[in-house]
């Protein structure tokens, strides 16, 4: 369960956990309007790191330019203000969840004469899936339910309002009892996990939808793909019909929560050898070293909690 802190940012300020609320008429309750991230902070030999605090800011201002929505802070003040959030919150590895939100004045869809409202929260928090299921990887099935068409919801955004389907690819899976459901597209292609992008590892190749399936553009996923250039593994973006699934070496989950999870069943076909393949337990290792620390940071992934620097740098 939620582990509550001392304090949430707020449009500039601290204010009590507490006191964090927000009206029932608020447009977003009504309307679903939101977008918002969700960062990991590690804990490092050298102190707590946010994990591509950047890439995660600039995605959650991607999200609100999409919806329209002005957001009065940059990125670097955003970015700043999770720093200053988990220090005087004391915590070392945790989550921090930055949700930009159209707040309370006007009823109706129209959302413009709405107030925009900026929180960030953060808490302790350990691996989502399990520290087995990154060993032993997950039992999936695919969902009866379809991602997000194009043009309907845009999928590039992480609004609050797609999580509505999340939760169905979610709750059908969790009822069947599997850990997760992938969602494949409108046309009958690979997707996303309800909160993760996926990779396929056919003959030593990775395949992982394009941003044209209506998946997230994950941060994870990106890292990913930069690991596997630097390590010599081919990967492309293409589109995967659902068979490959079955007849895949390997295939693996990313994300923010699942970090990079095997998955070694899918709809109770078992996936290559049924164990944590070759091509996941590289990336997976490589991705591990660089954010325990044990290895360089060589692509500037991390951003330190006590130590004031430019974001990114
Ligand atoms: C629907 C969806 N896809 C993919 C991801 C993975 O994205 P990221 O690696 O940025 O966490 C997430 C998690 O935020 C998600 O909710």
């Amino acid at each position: 369960m939620l582990k509550p802190t001392k304090k949430i940012w707020h449009n500039g300020r601290f204010i009590d956990w507490d006191d964090a609320h927000v009206h029932v008429l608020s447009h977003v309750i009504n309307y679903g309007s939101s977008v918002f991230e969700g960062i990991r902070c590690y804990s490092t030999p050298s102190g707590p790191a946010l994990f591509r605090v950047r890439e995660h800011t600039r995605r959650l201002l991607d999200s609100a330019k999409i919806y329209r929505i002005e957001v009065p802070f940059a990125l670097e003040e955003l970015a700043e203000a999770m720093r200053e959030l988990i220090q005087v919150n004391k915590l070392e590895a945790c989550y921090v969840r930055p949700i930009v939100l159209r707040g309370y004045g006007d009823v109706g869809v129209l959302p413009i004469h709405n107030p925009v409202e900026v929180y960030m929260a953060c808490w302790e928090w350990g691996k989502y899936l399990g520290e087995e299921a990154l060993a032993q990887g997950v039992d999936v099935c695919v969902s009866s339910w379809t991602r997000i068409a194009p043009n309907t919801l845009p999928a590039l955004a992480k609004a609050g309002a797609n999580y509505m389907n999340s939760q169905l690819v979610r709750m059908e899976a969790e009822l069947n009892g599997y850990a997760e459901g992938i969602a494949l597209d409108n046309h009958g292609y690979v997707s996303e996990g309800s909160g993760e992008n996926i990779f396929v590892v056919r003959d030593g190749k990775v395949l992982t939808p394009p941003l044209g399936a209506s998946v997230l553009p994950g941060i994870t996923r990106d890292a990913v793909i930069q690991l596997a250039q630097s390590l010599d593994i081919p990967l492309v973006e293409t589109i995967v019909p659902r068979e490959m699934l079955y007849i895949a070496d390997e295939v693996f989950f990313s994300g923010t929560a699942a970090e990079i999870t095997p998955i070694r069943s899918i709809d109770k076909i078992v996936v290559g050898t049924g164990l944590r393949g070759p091509v996941t337990e590289k990336l997976q290792r490589a991705f591990f070293d660089v954010i325990d620390g044990k290895a360089l940071d060589r692509f500037g992934w991390l951003t330190p909690v006590n130590v004031q620097q430019p974001v990114g740098a």
